[in-house]
């Protein structure tokens, strides 16, 4: 039997506001994903996940839908979006989309319905609030005109959504239809942990995150994904579903991806690892004990991106890790996930004015926290105008683009065989070449102090994390490396991919 297509995808995330403006708005949109897909075709990725293009008022860059059925007209049309799926498959790139179950926008009619005192069983409506604080900073409760309060797990645009009531689960089910008769080929579900909370709303005694507490993984979740499992399989084409679950235990984690639940789920525990040989060690093993099909991922719409994380007082260690942790992670079995631009290698944008900030987590803050606007800034596709290309005209992009972004644009990449963005292709066809020769399993090998080397096949994989070079292991010759490698040696902040015999 042949592979599902995702067991070792790699999935490009399309952060849609950011990737690239054909409406000439400011703001990226459908039209403009659909007019890059040769990029992202040459780029070598086998599908791409769109992030919710839904109707919203924007309170959470569009993690707040008022309307799971349509298209913001910011993003385009549903015709747009059709147009955008048939020519992704047209192109051989498969297309995933984000689902919102957790809570709504406060602007849902459901919502608006619940204000005028009717339906509020459909929200977590009480007329005492707990002690749960929001994810993004502040109490997880609002008051409303009649003195009630709702509960909102992020901003209060974002009403959590009542899981114990069957009608929230009809709804979601005529929605995951409503995509799949669209021809979509899977899902991504935000904030899967967290759509049932504790019987009675407890206190809790200690605010930081937990994977399993009153406010977060509760076992009715795995319900829910039971049904949304038999959805999915009763579709032709292996449409799929990737849950976020933030957890801080494999074994929890694994409860997600049972054979009658989710068919993957990210694995966070990857991008949190520091750079060191035993934290990657580390990870590898526990995902591979304890998931059936691994993913791996390094950077998203929520977190700083990973070439700055990397980022030491001596400039290019960044990039250099950076693309070292990437060839690691090509080589690992499972499917691996980019987010938009770290092919660019772009960096965090650290000095975005608070003026220019959207992010509600830096509003909810009041300022402590920067947000998440810095890995959001719009592309960089040319090396000149007003947006580097993210528009077309004059129009400036919903957040500024810094001083040192065109340096980093697409267009003069795609043109030098040393860019980042050169090695990112290179990187994507050797893996799609190797692929059918690699086995799911890996093999340690005995790696020198500082660097981790294993071994897939005929594959043989080494990073040194630490800062000596050390001697390659015996090998036949080498396939791809992320910088020269002298008289056999693999320098400090390099990975290389090895052919054994
Ligand atoms: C997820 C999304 C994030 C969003 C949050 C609330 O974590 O990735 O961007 O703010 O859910 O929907």
């Amino acid at each position: 039997m042949d592979t599902p297509w995702w067991r070792d995808a790699v999935v490009y995330e399309v952060y849609v506001r950011s990737f690239a403006d054909a409406s000439g708005d400011g703001v990226g949109d459908l039209p403009g994903v659909r007019e890059r897909l040769p990029y992202l075709k040459d780029l070598g990725v086998d599908a791409i996940w769109l992030t919710p293009f839904y109707r919203s008022p924007m309170a959470d860059g569009g993690y707040d839908v008022a309307d799971y059925r349509d298209v913001d007209p910011l993003f385009g049309t549903l015709a747009e979006f059709e147009a955008l799926v048939a020519d992704a498959h047209a192109h051989g790139l498969r297309v995933i989309v984000d689902i919102v179950p957790n809570h709504s926008s406060d602007r849902h009619p459901w919502f608006q319905e619940a204000l005028r005192g009717q339906g509020r069983e459909r929200y977590l409506f009480r007329d005492r609030p707990n002690n749960w604080q929001s994810t993004f900073s502040g109490p997880a409760w609002t008051q409303v005109a009649d003195g009630q309060w709702y509960l909102h797990l992020f901003a209060p645009g974002q009403p959590d959504l009542n899981w114990r009531n069957p009608e929230v689960h009809a709804e979601f089910l005529d929605i995951l239809r409503f995509w799949l008769d669209r021809g979509v080929d899977g899902f991504r579900i935000d904030v899967a942990m967290g759509l049932y909370k504790a019987e009675g709303l407890p206190d809790v005694k200690d605010q930081s995150f937990k994977a399993v507490s009153p406010v977060w993984g509760q076992p009715e979740v795995h319900e829910v994904y039971r049904n949304w499992r038999e959805v999915l399989d009763s579709y032709p084409g292996e449409r799929m579903a990737v849950g976020e679950v933030w957890t801080d235990r494999a074994d929890d984690l694994a409860l997600y991806v049972r054979p009658d639940e989710l068919h993957q789920s990210f694995n966070f525990a990857w991008l949190q690892a520091p750079w060191s040989p035993t934290g990657f060690k580390q990870v590898i093993i526990d995902t591979l004990a304890t998931v059936p099909f691994a993913t791996w991922v390094l950077s998203n719409h929520d977190v700083v991106r990973h070439r700055t994380r990397y980022d030491t007082a001596d400039p290019g260690t960044g990039l250099m890790r950076a693309k070292a942790a990437l060839l690691t992670m090509l080589a690992l079995p499972g499917s691996a996930y980019l987010y938009q631009g770290e092919e660019l290698g772009l960096p965090e944008v650290k000095n975005l004015p608070p003026e220019a900030r959207q992010d509600p987590v830096f509003f909810q803050s009041k300022g402590e926290l920067p947000g998440r606007d810095g890995c959001r800034v719009p592309l960089p596709w040319t090396p000149d105008g007003p947006s580097l290309g993210f528009s077309p005209g004059d129009t400036l992009p919903w957040l500024p683009q810094p001083d040192d972004f065109p340096a980093f644009n697409a267009e003069t990449q795609a043109g030098d065989p040393e860019s980042t963005l050169a090695f990112y292709r290179r990187a994507l066809s050797t893996r799609r070449d190797l692929l059918r020769s690699l086995p799911y399993h890996l093999e340690w090998l005995d790696s020198p102090e500082g660097a981790l080397f294993f071994t897939r096949g005929p594959l043989i994989c080494a990073i040194n994390c630490g800062p000596a070079p050390v001697d390659l292991p015996p090998h036949a010759r080498v396939i791809l490396s992320t910088a020269p490698l002298p008289d056999g040696t693999l320098p400090p902040d390099t990975a290389t991919w090895l052919h054994a015999e």
